[in-house]
């Protein structure tokens, strides 16, 4: 398969390992990873290593920008960026041994103009035209239009693409109005589009049915509503289908999504649909757990996980185990 996976908000994710941390003093570094980052490369990355031909774009600036090019070039992935001015995001993580706590610090990212925004457009559009899907992922940069992924969805659905979106809030509310053919929202991110008074996984997939898969998606599209650890289901106009998470004893479950989403796509391209692909995506989201850093997965955990997943359960009779998931 050929995939296009566009990060709009790309990021270089920095993370250091200190022993301890105070505030106002300084620590030792054990440890420093950088990764080209952002939900689209992450994705990028999962289907390189699953053998696939993938070309990685979105908005790149300066020199955390070059840095991502040129790490997901070194990886096998093509990158097919609009180059914009000022700087890529640097997304930190500060790592303490000692009480095994994270610390964040998340920059802006760079200004996205109207301009910039049609380039890109145009620049996937273009490349979706020898391509089998394409992934859209992730947050978009704080003054990009709020409508750029369904003007995305649209130009890439003009060339009759399969096309995947993953995203929250208003990116994902005004994305849907182009008509993904999957979505691939969590929980928090389904509960807030949703505006349940009193969520749960029975209300939340009749939202999914009744409001999402009679428009704005198209009745044939698919929902994959991952769980963390208590599984994902998988939505369409034929009913959901509930498969619990793999015992995948995580050490770091940031960025499973991004592996689910890869690992379904992995299967899509070998024609698997249903609980054949739901439980091929949930033993690569499984395997991503397994490392220490997102847009990772050893092939070895993904077979030991095929074959101690369970099986997925049609969700009308699995729905009394789980009513008040949150
Ligand atoms: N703790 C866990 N144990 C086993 N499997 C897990 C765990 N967390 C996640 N997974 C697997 O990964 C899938 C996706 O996880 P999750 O719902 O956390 O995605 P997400 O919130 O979109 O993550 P991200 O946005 O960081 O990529 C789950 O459906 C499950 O199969
Ligand atoms: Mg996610």
């Amino acid at each position: 398969m050929r995939c296009v996976c566009v990060t709009p908000n790309a990021s270089v994710d920095t993370t250091y390992r200190v022993d301890h941390l105070a505030r106002g003093s300084s620590a030792r570094v054990l440890e420093r990873i950088s990764v080209p980052g952002g939900k689209g490369n992450n994705v990028a990355r999962i289907l390189r290593a699953l053998g696939h031909d993938v070309v990685a774009s979105g908005f790149a600036a300066g020199g955390a920008g070059e840095f991502v090019e040129r790490e997901l070039w070194e990886l096998g992935v093509a990158p097919a960026f609009v180059r914009i001015p000022g700087e890529s995001r640097t997304c930190l993580a500060i790592i303490e041994n000692e009480a095994r706590v994270a610390t964040e610090l998340l920059e802006p990212g760079p200004r996205v103009t109207e301009e910039a925004a049609a380039a890109l457009v145009e620049r996937v559009a273009g490349l979706a035209d020898d391509a089998d899907a394409v992934v859209l992922s992730g947050s978009l940069p704080t003054d990009a239009p709020a409508d750029l992924y369904a003007r995305l969805i649209h130009a890439v659905r003009a060339t009759g693409v399969f096309v995947v979106l993953d995203t929250s809030g208003s990116a994902l509310v005004e994305g849907m109005q182009g008509g993904p053919d999957l979505v691939k929202p969590n929980w928090d991110e389904l509960t807030a589009l949703a505006g349940l008074a009193d969520p749960d996984l029975h209300n939340g997939v009749s939202f999914v049915q009744d409001r999402l898969l009679q428009g704005p998606l198209s009745a044939d599209a698919s929902v994959l509503l991952s769980l963390g650890k208590d599984g994902a289901v998988l939505i369409d106009a034929d009913g959901a289908i509930h498969l619990p998470a793999p015992a995948a004893a995580p050490v770091n479950p940031v960025g499973a999504g991004d592996a689910m989403l890869a690992g379904y796509l992995d299967a899509w391209s070998r024609g698997e649909s249903g609980e054949a692909a739901l439980t091929w995506a949930s033993a690569v989201a499984g395997a991503s757990t397994r490392q220490p850093v997102a847009g990772r997965v050893d092939p070895l955990d993904i077979e030991h996980l095929m074959r101690t997943t369970g099986a997925a359960v049609p969700l009308d009779s699995d729905l009394s185990t789980n009513r008040g998931h949150t």
